[in-house]
């Protein structure tokens, strides 16, 4: 059984966690923000570059911009609040490093029991409008968050399984021991 919990260990909160695109219309409080542009900031970039840039949205109003901006994250409208995670595209990993501090915030909220979900379909023309993105970075990813508006329970992953997934010292080769 899944259920969003506080102070989880790594593995559970990595086991347990879903993406959230229905939020509750609570507060999420500001240490709970801070905490996880902290884990953000804190995330390791290639070569330590630290190329990315975050804009924070709280306002009703440009949440609600956000989600016009969007193709394929309409439901970031009733987030708490939103993150645009910004990275230059002259490195070519910028997008590992995306998906990283990307885990790292969803799962330092969901450690404190907030939901959170991406998306990555954007007018980017309209979005860097908006938000005054400059044209060096790239609004790679856009993440909600909010307290979910239900209790996660039961919900399991849809997940392929491990021996689908994990071959044996060559591609192909099942036969083999963790
Ligand atoms: C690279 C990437 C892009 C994604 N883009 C979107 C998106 O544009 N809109 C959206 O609602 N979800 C998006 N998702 C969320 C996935 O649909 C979600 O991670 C997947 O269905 C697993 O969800 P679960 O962990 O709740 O099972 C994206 C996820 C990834 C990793």
């Amino acid at each position: 059984m899944y259920i969003v919990a506080e102070d989880m260990e790594a593995f559970d909160c990595i086991a347990t966690k879903l993406d959230i695109r229905e939020y509750s219309s609570e507060d999420v409080p500001a240490s709970i923000r801070s905490n996880i542009l902290e884990a953000a900031r804190l995330t390791g970039t290639g070569l330590n570059t630290q190329h990315w840039r975050f804009v924070l949205v709280k306002d009703k109003d440009n949440l609600k911009k956000l989600a016009e901006d969007s193709t394929s994250g309409k439901w970031v409208a009733g987030a708490n609040f939103a993150i645009i995670v910004l990275t230059n595209p002259k490195y070519g990993f910028h997008m590992i490093d995306a998906g990283r501090v990307l885990q790292n915030m969803q799962l330092a909220a969901w450690n404190q029991g907030i939901g959170s979900g991406l998306f990555t379909g954007v007018n980017e023309e309209k979005l860097r409008n908006d938000f005054s993105i400059p044209m060096d970075l790239n609004p790679t990813v856009i993440v909600g968050f909010g307290y979910p508006v239900r209790k996660l329970t039961g919900k399991r992953k849809n997940r392929l399984p491990h021996d689908d997934l994990v071959f044996y010292e060559k591609y192909g080769r099942t036969n083999g021991q963790v």
